[in-house]
């Protein structure tokens, strides 16, 4: 992007920001309102865009009303969590039914065996699971199970990946990480990635993988890289964990049985606690019954509200309930026909739609997006405006580009979309400047 180029489109930001600023009196008091008493008025990283984020005050199906009284159409779906939409008949119904029964039981609970056999019979290679509280959790119980039946103390991740606040590697990792002994792997690079492991093998207890790496744009793992990763594991004796917590969304059985991997511990999150608080890590019944409290030398796994009976009533209905084979299915050929219609619209402007099925990418950069180095030259600025631009007509997405329907979405809500975005190109000439 030429220097003119790049200050016409900072000029355009400033717009487009002070327009939003003017718009949301409301959404503006409530932000500095909330920076008196939490660090940037946030509780979570993710939700934060210049000049103040959204805040929405209710939700239904697949719409949200912002503070403000605007309302739109919800694209982010909570990151993926949001697969039900915001009002699902069913899931209300089991959270209330749960409700009237009580709360904070402090014993085991009428739900969650039952959910425990809706997931392991859902996902093939989940032989035994237990819950946890968020995915992060279920990534760092796996891999600490990996570290106890390996005897080994580290781990192999890819660039870019995101297991979860204290388990991230984009950008060189972060500060905050967990501190486990860390090797780093190039996404869809099979000799970097299988040298790697060969060469740290004897202090490797695991491999953490995403199939799609969503946090880091939407990038899909060639099958033939995830083989390979599976088949070096195998032989150097390291676990081979699949982070599923995004990406079970994608097929009826989950993303790894549709590319015919068997991963020895598989991480869950999002959806399947049916909207409320959810994790889970399961796969192999001979390690998960470390965690067997009646045997003499059982590993602990704690958690006051790994059962919590609002997340395992909810997570129950909606997986026995609300989805079936069809509806996943259904979901991600929506996802697919998204993701192509987005490329159709924005390519000839330098930029490209990338993801799986229900999971979409929109980058200012033309593509191909195999790993986040391909992601390098994408300028936030962009991004930025689109977001703004698309929020302006009633569209939400994630500010980054990220795009995850839920079963809400309908087919005109796909073709509505795709035409506000060949519009927002339309009219500001700024973002085709990624060319
Ligand atoms: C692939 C992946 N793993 C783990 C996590 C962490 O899940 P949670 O936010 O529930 O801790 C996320 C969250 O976005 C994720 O995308």
């Amino acid at each position: 992007m030429t220097i003119q180029a790049d200050r016409t489109l900072e000029a355009a930001i400033e717009l487009a920001r002070e327009r939003y600023i003017q718009r949301r009196p409301v959404g503006a008091a409530m932000d500095a309102e909330a920076r008196r008493v939490m660090p940037g008025g946030n509780t979570r990283t993710v939700l934060y865009h210049p000049p103040f984020p959204m805040r929405v005050a209710r939700g239904w199906g697949c719409r949200i009303t912002d503070v403000d009284g605007f309302d739109y159409i919800d694209l982010l779906g909570e990151y993926t969590a949001g697969l039900y939409g915001h009002s699902n008949d069913t899931i209300r119904d089991a959270v209330r039914a749960a409700l009237d029964q009580g709360l904070s039981l402090g014993a085991h609970n009428t739900y969650e065996a039952r959910l425990a056999a809706a997931i392991t019979d859902r996902f093939p290679s989940i032989e035994l699971v237990r819950f946890t509280n968020s995915g992060t959790e279920a990534n760092l119980m796996a891999v600490s199970l990996a570290r106890v039946v390996t005897g080994r103390p580290g781990i192999a991740v890819a660039v870019g990946g995101y297991h979860g606040g204290l388990m991230y590697y984009g950008g060189g990792g972060s500060p905050v990480n967990a501190p486990f002994e860390t090797v780093l792997l190039h996404y869809n690079d099979i000799d970097q990635s299988v040298a790697a492991l060969h060469q740290h093998a004897d202090s490797l207890a695991a491999l953490v993988i995403e199939g799609v790496q969503g946090s880091a744009g939407c990038i899909t793992a060639d099958v033939e890289y995830l083989r390979a990763l599976r088949d070096a594991t195998s032989e150097l004796g390291i676990a081979f964990i699949a982070d599923e917590v995004m990406t079970s969304r994608l097929a009826p059985h989950g993303y790894c049985a549709a590319v015919g991997i068997r991963p020895d511990l598989i991480t869950l999150g999002k959806y399947l606690g049916g909207g409320l608080t959810f994790g889970a890590f399961g796969g192999r019944a001979d390690w998960m019954a470390r965690f067997d409290p009646s045997s003499p030398d059982a590993l602990p796994h704690a958690g006051t509200f790994n059962n919590n009976v609002l997340t395992m009533a909810a997570g129950l209905a909606g997986l026995t309930e609300v989805i079936d084979d069809a509806v996943i299915i259904d979901l991600n050929e929506r996802g697919d026909r998204l993701r192509r219609g987005l490329h159709e619209a924005v390519s000839p402007f330098g930029w490209c739609a990338t993801g799986h099925g229900s999971m979409v990418g929109l980058h200012p950069v033309s593509g191909p997006v195999r790993s986040t180095a391909d992601l390098s030259e994408a300028n936030p600025h962009l991004r930025e405006l689109l977001f703004l631009e698309l929020l302006e007509r009633g569209w939400y997405i994630a500010a980054r580009g990220f795009i995850a329907l839920s079963i809400e979405i309908a087919d005109d809500d796909i073709e509505n979309f795709i035409a506000a975005v060949t519009d927002v190109f339309a009219e500001n000439p700024e973002l085709r400047a990624a060319i």
